[in-house]
């Protein structure tokens, strides 16, 4: 292939390069096209074909099911990592050693405490608000309890900001469940790892002794693997966005969060359970729903289902559906909503309309079923994603603040009226 893209308008000619990526992806650079064209831009709704920058932390290819994170694919992570290692290697690009990984969650440990002042905060919020309302209102207020603003060209500085997140994240995570559930707001234990503390913080009865269960923990360190980093998706995007700006990490992690809460991003997985319930109550027929959604006329849509990258399978889903299954049957549950969403995926799986459309079940159609089995609550489910995510939007935003990229600020073709003459109010 030609290392060029030529480009035809009217009567004139232009050459881009072609930027190639390691894994063989190829752009064409249109840095210099406005100013070469006297002011020709392009345009690409939902960014289905645009590149917003280069990035060396996740690969992935939809066509063929591929998602690594800095080289290691997500099957080998999933099965060999735990959530803290993998987070080091999103954010610092390499697999920690042994005391670097000790260092790091010292570091973290150091940092969890999150200044009482936020408690008034949360108790300002009725116990109905939404826990993703809570969690991202109280990592923007982070911002407000940790003003110093961060030197990105100062390693020190850079590292302090992401372990401090790292360690006050969780804490905030559990306090909105407590506080939906009208639990005391905690504090685990620094003698825990990073996950069975989130448990701790999570589950803790004040009048009783929580017991980590190991089967649990590691459905809970895959499920948080899993959702650490997915490259240049809505959440990631705004991230990097907000960033841009100059903007902190605590802020731009909060526009993140409020990206993620919608339900064709992360909202996805309340979703999910939300329509296997009410498939459940309306007397379990599967068909029916499959025949509303692939109706042109009707709203509904298979939730759990399709993906703008993966027109294959979601690799995510096929350790999720084992990880449900282990769960599930460890654990003793019986849930006739798990047998609703096989019946589903059976049916989808052979249906035309699904297979033709390459829509496939995607990490959100079983992880809701084993937050579910855990006894984490429904309106929940995102805020978990959100914690697994924290690490990719830490890694993006470093990567991009270290890579000096400039403002993300897209232009526009302008559709609306031309130019016209005032009327005063009398005259309209
Ligand atoms: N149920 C029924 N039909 C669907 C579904 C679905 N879940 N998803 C896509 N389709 C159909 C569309 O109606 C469209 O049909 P058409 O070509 O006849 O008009 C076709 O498949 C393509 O759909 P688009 O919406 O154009 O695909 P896009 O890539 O823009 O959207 C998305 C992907 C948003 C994920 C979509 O599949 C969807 O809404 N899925 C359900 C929500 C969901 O599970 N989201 C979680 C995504 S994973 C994540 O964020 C972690």
């Amino acid at each position: 292939m030609e290392d060029i893209a030529k480009l035809q308008i009217g009567e004139n000619s232009y050459e881009f390069p072609l930027v190639k990526g390691t894994e063989n992806e190829v752009a064409i650079d249109v840095k210099t096209l406005r100013g070469a064209t006297n002011g020709v831009i392009t345009i690409d709704p939902g960014y289905k074909n645009t590149g917003a920058c280069l990035s060396a932390i996740t690969f992935l290819d939809g066509e063929k099911g591929i998602l690594r994170y800095r080289g290691y694919s997500i099957e080998e992570l999933a099965e060999k990592a735990d959530f803290l290692e993998v987070a080091y290697l999103l954010i610092f690009g390499e697999l920690p050693t042994k005391e670097q990984l000790e260092q790091f969650h010292a570091d973290i440990k150091d940092k969890a405490i999150v200044d009482d002042d936020v408690r008034k905060i949360i108790d300002a919020f009725p116990k109905s608000a939404h826990p993703m309302g809570i969690l991202s209102s109280l990592t923007s207020a982070l911002t407000a309890f940790n003003p110093s603003s961060v030197n990105v060209d100062s390693e020190e500085d850079m590292y302090r900001a992401i372990v401090k997140i790292m360690g006050k994240f969780p804490v905030l995570v559990a306090w909105a469940m407590r506080k939906i559930q009208g639990m005391p707001l905690n504090y685990g234990s620094n003698s825990l790892g990073y996950v069975e503390n989130v448990m701790t913080m999570m589950f803790a009865k004040p009048n009783e002794d929580y017991v980590i269960n190991p089967i649990v923990k590691n459905a809970l360190d895959k499920l948080l693997i899993l959702h650490a980093d997915h490259e240049q998706n809505c959440s990631t995007s705004t991230v990097r966005i907000v960033g841009s700006s100059h903007a902190g990490l605590f802020a731009s992690l909060s526009a993140g969060i409020s990206a993620l809460w919608g339900p064709l991003h992360g909202g996805a997985n309340q979703a999910v359970l939300e329509m296997l319930e009410a498939i459940k109550q309306d007397g379990g027929d599967t068909k029916k729903y499959m025949a509303k959604a692939k109706d042109k006329n009707d709203p509904f849509r298979l939730m759990g289902f399709g993906h703008r990258v993966y027109k294959n399978f979601d690799p995510r889903a096929k350790i999720i559906k084992e990880v449900a299954d282990q769960v599930l049957n460890d654990l003793g549950v019986e849930d006739p909503i798990l047998e609703i969403a096989k019946g589903l995926e059976q049916e989808a799986l052979s249906d035309p309309y699904f297979v033709d459309r390459k829509l496939y079940p995607n990490v959100d159609f079983y992880s809701g079923i084993i937050y579910r089995a855990m006894g984490i609550p429904v309106e929940m489910f995102t805020v978990m994603f959100a914690l697994g995510r924290l690490p990719g939007w830490i890694a993006q935003w470093r990567e991009m603040r270290l890579g000096k990229e400039p403002i993300g600020r897209p232009r526009q073709i302008y559709t609306g009226e031309n130019h016209r003459e005032f009327k005063n109010i009398s005259q309209r």
